[in-house]
C-alpha cells in the first residue's frame, strides 16, 4: 500500500519509515508542495497541531489535495484536544504517539484490507452493514430459539464494523446503517460503530478496540427475548412493558455466559450497559466503583446511538443535540469520558 507522509519536520520521517517500510511504501511529502494524491491513497499526517501555523498549513494542504478516502493523523496519546483538532481537520482516524510498531502496522493493514481494489469510489459499507446485519439476525434467532450463538459470527461482524469505521469514518457508517436497517439491528450496528470509533480515537490498542467492539455487538442480544410489540412501540412504555424491557441485559448475560471462549469483560458489559455511576441504573443498581471502564464507554455509545437512531415515526435527532443530552445526564456518566466523546459525537 502506498502511504503519503506529510510531516512538519524531516526528523519525523525516518522513525515512521522504520516501522512502516518493510511492509508498505512511504512517500514523504511537504505541505508547500503540490499534492498529487489519488482518492484511494492513504495520507498520514504528523504535524504539531498545538501550533496555529501548522494547523493552517495542514488545512491548506488538504484543501488543495481534494477528496481523500483516508486522512490519518498521528497525535499524542494523552491529548484529547489534539484528537479534537485532528477531527476538526476532517481526520478519518488517529494513531497515537508514542508509536507502537505492532499497533501502527495493524491499523494500516486494516485500512489495506478495507480499501477497494477496483479503483471505484463506491464505499463497500452498504455490503458490510448488510453482512453484519445478517449476522445479527442469526444471533438473535439463535437466542430466541434457545440455541447457542456462534461467537465466531459475532467476532466476524465486529471485525467488519471496525474495518468499515476505520476505512470510511463513522459518519459514512451511521448514514449507511440508518438508510438500510431498522429497529434493533440498526441500533446494534450503530452502537458497534460508535463504540469502536470511540475506542480508536481514544488511542486504544487494537485488542481493546476489538473487546469493546465485541461487547457492543453483543450488548443487546437479550432483546431477542423481548416481544417486538414492546421493542418497536412508537410510544412510551407503560410500567409493565418497562419491567419486561429492563430484563434484556440479564437475558443477554444468561444466553452468553455458557458460550465457550467468551471474555468475562464482555459478559460484564452485556449485563451492565444500563448501569449508571450514581446507582440509578439496572439490573443490579451498581455504583461507580463497580462499573468497569469498558462498560462506561459502552453506556455512552449506547445512549448516543439510541438518540440518533432513524425511526419511521420520528425525526432523527442531530448528533449535536444528542451530545447535549449526554452532557445533561450529570452524575450518571463519567464527565471525562463524555468530554472525550465530543469529537466522535460531532465529527462531520
Ligand atoms: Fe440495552
Ligand atoms: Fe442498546
Amino acid at each position: 500500500m502506498l502511504i503519503h507522509l506529510l510531516a512538519d519536520t524531516p526528523s519525523k520521517v525516518a522513525p515512521i519509515r522504520a516501522i512502516v517500510e518493510p511492509i508498505h511504501r512511504v512517500v514523504p511529502i511537504t505541505a508547500d508542495g503540490k499534492p498529487s494524491l489519488a482518492p484511494d491513497d492513504v495520507l498520514l499526517i504528523d504535524f504539531d497541531l498545538r501550533n496555529e501555523t501548522s494547523i493552517a498549513q495542514v488545512r491548506e494542504f488538504l484543501r488543495k489535495a481534494g477528496k481523500l478516502r483516508q486522512k490519518i493523523f498521528i497525535v499524542d496519546r494523552k491529548s484529547h484536544s489534539l484528537v479534537v483538532q485532528a477531527h476538526a481537520l476532517e481526520a478519518t482516524g488517529t494513531i497515537s504517539r508514542p508509536l507502537d510498531r505492532d499497533e501502527v502496522l495493524r491499523r494500516l493493514s486494516r485500512l489495506e484490507s478495507a480499501t477497494p481494489r477496483n479503483g471505484g469510489d463506491a464505499a463497500p459499507s452498504a455490503d458490510l452493514s448488510s453482512n453484519s446485519a445478517a449476522i445479527f439476525s442469526s444471533m438473535f434467532s439463535a437466542i430466541f430459539n434457545g440455541t447457542p450463538i456462534e461467537l465466531a459470527d459475532a467476532k466476524r461482524a465486529t471485525e467488519q464494523i471496525i474495518n468499515s469505521v476505520s476505512q470510511g469514518g463513522l459518519t459514512a457508517w451511521l448514514d449507511d446503517v440508518r438508510k438500510h436497517h431498522e429497529g434493533t439491528f440498526q441500533h446494534c450496528l450503530l452502537v458497534s460503530g460508535v463504540a469502536t470509533s470511540f475506542a480508536i480515537n481514544l488511542g486504544f490498542a487494537s485488542d481493546d478496540v476489538y473487546r469493546l467492539g465485541l461487547a457492543a455487538t453483543l450488548h443487546d442480544v437479550g432483546k431477542a427475548n423481548i416481544p417486538l410489540a414492546i421493542l418497536d412501540k412508537p410510544a412510551r412504555l407503560d410500567a409493565e412493558e418497562e419491567r419486561i424491557m429492563r430484563a434484556h441485559p440479564v437475558h443477554g448475560f444468561d444466553a452468553l455466559k455458557a458460550v465457550p471462549g467468551i471474555d468475562a469483560e464482555v459478559l460484564d458489559a452485556v449485563r451492565h450497559h444500563h448501569e449508571y455511576l450514581d446507582g440509578t441504573g439496572y439490573p443490579d443498581a451498581l455504583k461507580a466503583p463497580a462499573i468497569a471502564d469498558i462498560v462506561r464507554l459502552l453506556t455512552i455509545s449506547d445512549i448516543f446511538a439510541a438518540l440518533i437512531e432513524s425511526r419511521p415515526y420520528k425525526t432523527t435527532m442531530s448528533r449535536a443535540k444528542a451530545y447535549d443530552i449526554l452532557n445533561e445526564m450529570g452524575g450518571k456518566l463519567e464527565p471525562a469520558l463524555v468530554r472525550a466523546f465530543k469529537p466522535i459525537a460531532l465529527s462531520a
